[in-house]
């Protein structure tokens, strides 16, 4: 299953929709929250219930003692976002000032997750909140920038405005050098559409020259539940926005396996019979994209 980061050029929806993804998914998952500006969840979604003994910055500490330690931490520092335990949070620092201490753990992080992605097939699925940028490269305090090199799937959150579109274009064309020259390649880049405006996928998608890799409906009950928690809204269940999220799921892994196919055969990519056939392929396991 795919390590999917999740950035905004500006907050747009991004810990809402992870975890609405987080929640939705059919496998196991985990949402890790890596925004260095803060965690949201704790306070928000879980109402305080858990205390500032758990999670990330934890690991840092962890991690100076070895890579033992750290997988050891990881495992003791996830919170269940279910009865069953299916869906777990790693939740996120409580200070911004942390995050400094964090930037030579998230290498080993990123491993534990690719881990438990490969091996446990979870879902995960990382914050990494606002991008930033320092001379044209991803800040190496303000952004988890090990996390986005390595992660499967970079899915920039847009909302379908003009605003949203105007504030994403700007990053785009240093991300995806980001991703080429320090990443896993420009090809990891995706949209993750919030459906709140006039523009359709594809008009997003032609704008930004970025594939939408799935897209979430505009539902602001839901979403202000999973943002600031309190109680959920009437049918949270069957909510239009954890019913597309469910599908987007899908659409995700079908785009990481879609790409992982392709660098594992790069030689037969320019074979048009089979492009088509891994068409075909993703799209039976994603059930298509939507827009
Ligand atoms: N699909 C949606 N439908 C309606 N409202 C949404 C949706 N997604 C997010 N929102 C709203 O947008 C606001 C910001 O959401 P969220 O906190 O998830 O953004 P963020 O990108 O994580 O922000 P930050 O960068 O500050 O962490 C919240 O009030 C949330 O309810
Ligand atoms: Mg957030």
């Amino acid at each position: 299953m795919p390590v999917t980061a999740l950035l905004s050029a500006k907050s747009c929806g991004v810990t809402a929709s992870a975890l609405a993804l987080t929640l939705a998914s059919k496998r196991p998952s985990l949402l890790a929250e890596c925004d260095p500006a803060g965690g949201t969840v704790r306070a928000g979604f879980l109402n305080g219930e858990v205390g500032a003994g758990y999670g990330l910055y934890h690991l840092a500490a962890a991690e100076r003692t070895g890579p033992d330690a750290l997988a050891n931490a990881f495992a003791n520092h996830l919170w269940p976002m279910d009865d069953a335990g299916h869906r777990k949070l790693l939740p996120g620092l409580t200070d911004p000032a942390q995050a400094a201490a964090l930037s030579r753990t998230w290498p080993s992080l990123s491993e534990v997750l690719h881990v438990l992605s490969a091996d446990a097939e979870y879902d995960v699925f990382v914050d990494a909140g606002r991008l930033a940028l320092e001379s044209g490269h991803l800040h190496p305090t303000l952004t988890p920038a090990p996390l986005i090199h390595r992660a499967d799937l970079v899915l920039l959150v847009v909302r379908s405005t003009e605003h949203s579109l105007t504030l994403a274009r700007h990053v785009i064309d240093p991300l995806r050098t980001e991703l080429q020259e320090r990443g896993s390649g420009a090809d990891a880049l995706g949209l993750l559409l919030i459906e709140d405006g006039s523009y359709r996928a594809h008009q997003v998608a032609e704008a930004l020259k970025v594939p939408v890799l799935a897209a979430l409906p505009w539902d602001p009950d839901t979403a202000g539940y999973l943002a600031h928690g309190g109680r959920p809204p009437r049918g949270y269940g069957r909510s239009p926005l954890l019913r597309h999220a469910r599908t987007a799921t899908e659409q995700i892994e079908a785009a990481s396996s879609r790409r992982r196919i392709q660098q594992e055969f790069p030689a037969r990519q320019a074979n048009p019979q089979l492009a088509g056939v891994l068409q075909r392929l993703a799209e039976q396991r994603g059930g298509g994209s939507r827009g």
